[in-house]
This record gives C-alpha cells, sequence and structure tokens, in this order.
C-alpha cells in the first residue's frame, strides 16, 4: 500500500483495521518506515522518521532491506499490509522504496496507490501539525503523484502483482478502507 506523504494512507490502513475486526478477518499492518527506524535504532543511529530520508543512500539501503527482511519473516496465517513508498525522495534524488530486492521478499499479491487531488494533499501537508513536513508546491505534488504510477507500472510488470489506485477524497476515508477491504477479499478467496 503506498501512496505520497499526505494522501492520508495511513489514515485509510486505520480504518482498514476497524473493517477487518468487524469481519472477523486476519489483518496486519506494518508500516515499512516504523520497521525502518527501529531498524536504524538498533544500528545507533537515533533519528525520527522524517530524517531517514536524508541519510546517506547506503544506510537507507542497509535499513531498506533489513525492514524487507523483517516483514518477510513476521509473514504467517492472515493478511499482511504494509504501508510504505513507491518512492523517497532522499538528496541525491528519487530513489525506489520498492526497489527488485524488497519486491522479492515482500512477494507482494497486490500493489495499491493512494490517490487524491493535488490540493487536497497539500492541505493535508499543511493542516498535519504533527509531523515536520517539507511545503510543497502543486507541480511538484502532481509529479510525485506521475511518478508513483510510473513506478507501480514497472513494480507491476516485475512481480506480476496487478495495481489498484484508490481514491482518498475529503471525508472518504472509510469508502476507500471498504474498498480495499473488498480487493483484498477477492484475493484471499481466490
Ligand atoms: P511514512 O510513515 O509512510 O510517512 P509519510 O509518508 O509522511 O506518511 P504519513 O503517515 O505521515 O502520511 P499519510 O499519507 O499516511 O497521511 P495521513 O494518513 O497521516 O514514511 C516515513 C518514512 O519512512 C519515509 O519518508 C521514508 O524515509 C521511509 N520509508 C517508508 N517506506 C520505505 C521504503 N519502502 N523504502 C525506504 N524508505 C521507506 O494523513 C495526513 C492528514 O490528512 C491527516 O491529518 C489526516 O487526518 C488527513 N486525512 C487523511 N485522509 C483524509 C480524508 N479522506 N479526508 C480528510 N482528511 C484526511
Amino acid at each position: 500500500m503506498t501512496g505520497i506523504p499526505g494522501v492520508g494512507k495511513t489514515t485509510v490502513l486505520n480504518e482498514l483495521k476497524d473493517i477487518a475486526k468487524q469481519n472477523h478477518t486476519n489483518l496486519t499492518v506494518l508500516n515499512f518506515g516504523t520497521i525502518m527506524n527501529e531498524i536504524l535504532r538498533e544500528l545507533g543511529k537515533q533519528m525520527n522518521r522524517d530524517e531517514m530520508r536524508e541519510q546517506d543512500l547506503e544506510t537507507q539501503r542497509k535499513a531498506q532491506d533489513l525492514a524487507a527482511n523483517e516483514i518477510n519473516n513476521r509473514a504467517g496465517q492472515g493478511t499482511i499490509v504494509v504501508d510504505t513508498h513507491m518512492f523517497v525522495k532522499t538528496t541525491v534524488g528519487m530513489w525506489a522504496g520498492l526497489p527488485q530486492s524488497v519486491l522479492q521478499r515482500l512477494s507482494p499479491r497486490l500493489l495499491v496507490l493512494i490517490e487524491a487531488n493535488p490540493e487536497h494533499i497539500a492541505g493535508r501537508r499543511r493542516g498535519d501539525a504533527d509531523r515536520k513536513r517539507e511545503a510543497a508546491m502543486m507541480s511538484e505534488i502532481m509529479f510525485d503523484l506521475e511518478w508513483s504510477r510510473s513506478t507501480a507500472a514497472a513494480s507491476a510488470v516485475t512481480t506480476g502483482a496487478p495495481v489498484k489506485v484508490i481514491r482518498n477524497d475529503p471525508g472518504t476515508q472509510k469508502q476507500a478502507a471498504q474498498e480495499l477491504f473488498e480487493v483484498i477479499r477477492k484475493l484471499v478467496a481466490a
């Protein structure tokens, strides 16, 4: 499950957890960034989640690989949904959140892109006072949405997994989560 910062993926995933519970469905959400952050801390590098993308690429790559291993180890019965990114804006350029090495470990059955209108994403970034976010221009957000789609297309070819695009328009987080739940249910039943 991916989406650019501020699109609301964590919000939708919180709704998804509630829906799964109501339907007695065994579903676990894991946040890739949180696991990476824990791994970096274990490696002696304490930082907040927004500082991770500013680290040198080798540090990020190491944490990314270890996080993918950790998620792979946690896979058991039930559905695992990974809250992550198609790409990360590092200081040296756009870097894949799901390069082939990670995709091989995660082996996803479904790739999800959460999308919303650029003006709504900009508004959510401004309104989220809990997190340190860069002020993003609308054109930058539009570029990021396009880059996500392109990266998702490449990942779809590599994995053979379908890509589901889900809209998270204002006030529709429950519907977005319900849509995702229905797709997961179909895949699990197949
Ligand atoms: P991550 O934890 O994913 O941070 P993020 O992208 O900033 O995600 P957020 O959870 O803050 O934003 P969100 O889009 O989920 O929006 P939210 O639901 O909060 O990643 C952190 C870091 O980890 C990355 O920067 C990277 O360094 C690293 N990382 C992660 N995966 C990686 C990978 N694979 N490889 C390498 N590094 C990786 O919502 C935002 C606001 O909008 C909230 O106020 C919310 O209430 C509001 N809102 C949401 N939906 C709606 C709606 N429908 N209507 C009205 N308001 C809404």
